[in-house]
């Protein structure tokens, strides 16, 4: 199904019209904020998974760029997601919401600039393809390496960074690879261009602490179900050749969710298919964005029913 509307700045208007000026800075210089967010079909309708925490993390993201007065708080934004979500129709969806600068910021610095919020909603399934739940994705050691912390923030998503993260996948996937895995300017393992990354050995779990990677949300999500699922969990240093002797490694987003990964640099990793401790959080995270994990449905907002079609034009008419 279409997307018909695009929240822009407290409207909702229609797709078409939601169009930013050639003269906008962030387009110029990447100075961009955004989150990606999914919508997952529930038995008692769609849900927003983790809406908070994303609404947050988009706060703070602003907040390390350097951006002072934002227009809206998170509580603002969370409303604005979910009703550009019901304005869709959508039962299942992908979210992106960005603050970008208008007006100001041609002298290289964020100050003086109107800060603008647009919200969009499309329908997305698999990002990393269809087989990959089942088959697991090949992926090799990027010759790109992760951000510096002291070069470009590893904590916020900002646009601009992410030429960083194209730049390593387009490499990846010219190779003949699924996904690039990249490592942190020491020379460990940080994480994929879009997922976070987990290994496993001998039924232990391990993944790379959060000094040099984004802290996903999906990461979070599969710390807390591997612990209560009984895993022995540790975040640390991970080396190159610690994937590639390992049992199972997985990534993990929330565009990706929970993918195997069959094959690093050439090597086979375990069997070469979805392990058994991967598949078994892959299954867990599915019950858990469906709703079918009582346990965990606070991580879930419900979409609220959608305004009808008259009251609707109306307000694309008024903005
Ligand atoms: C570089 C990077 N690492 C990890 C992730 C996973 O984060 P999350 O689980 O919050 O989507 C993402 C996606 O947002 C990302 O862009």
């Amino acid at each position: 199904m279409k997307s018909r509307f695009v929240w822009m700045n407290g409207d909702l208007v229609p797709f078409e019209k939601a169009t930013v000026h050639f003269l906008t800075p962030s387009l110029h210089y990447g100075t961009g904020i955004f989150e990606g967010i999914r919508v997952y079909a529930t038995d008692a309708g769609p849900a927003v998974f983790r809406l908070r925490e994303h609404a947050e993390r988009l706060v703070r993201s602003a907040h390390l760029l350097g951006l002072r007065d934002l227009p809206y708080k998170a509580g603002e934004i969370e409303q604005a997601i979910l009703q550009v979500v019901a304005a869709n129709g959508f039962g299942s969806c992908y979210v992106r919401p960005l603050f970008f600068l208008t007006g100001a910021g041609w002298n290289l610095t964020v100050d003086r600039a109107t800060v603008e919020l647009g919200i969009a909603a499309w329908e997305w399934t698999a990002y990393l393809g269809a087989e990959a739940r089942e088959q697991g994705v090949r992926a090799n050691v990027s010759s790109f390496t992760r951000h510096h912390p002291n070069v470009a923030l590893t904590k916020a998503k900002i646009a601009g960074h992410y030429v960083n993260s194209v730049l390593a996948k387009t490499e990846s996937v010219r190779l003949g690879f699924e996904e690039a895995i990249m490592l942190d300017p020491y020379g460990f393992v940080a994480e994929c261009t879009g997922e976070n990354l987990f290994l496993v050995r001998d039924g232990r779990i391990t993944t790379p602490d959060s000094a040099t990677v984004l802290e996903g949300i999906t990461r979070d999500a599969l710390l807390t179900l591997a612990r209560d699922h009984g895993y022995e969990v540790a975040e640390g240093p991970v080396s190159r050749d610690q994937l590639y002797g390992a049992d199972e490694v997985f990534v993990c987003g929330t565009a990706a969710e929970v993918i195997g990964l069959c094959e690093i640099d050439f090597r086979t990793i375990g069997t070469g298919r979805t392990g058994p401790v991967t598949r078994r959080l892959q299954e867990a995270y599915r019950r858990v964005v469906e709703g079918r994990e009582p346990r965990y449905r606070h991580w879930l907002t419900p979409v609220p029913a959608a305004v009808p079609e008259e009251s609707r034009e109306e307000v694309c008419a008024i903005s």
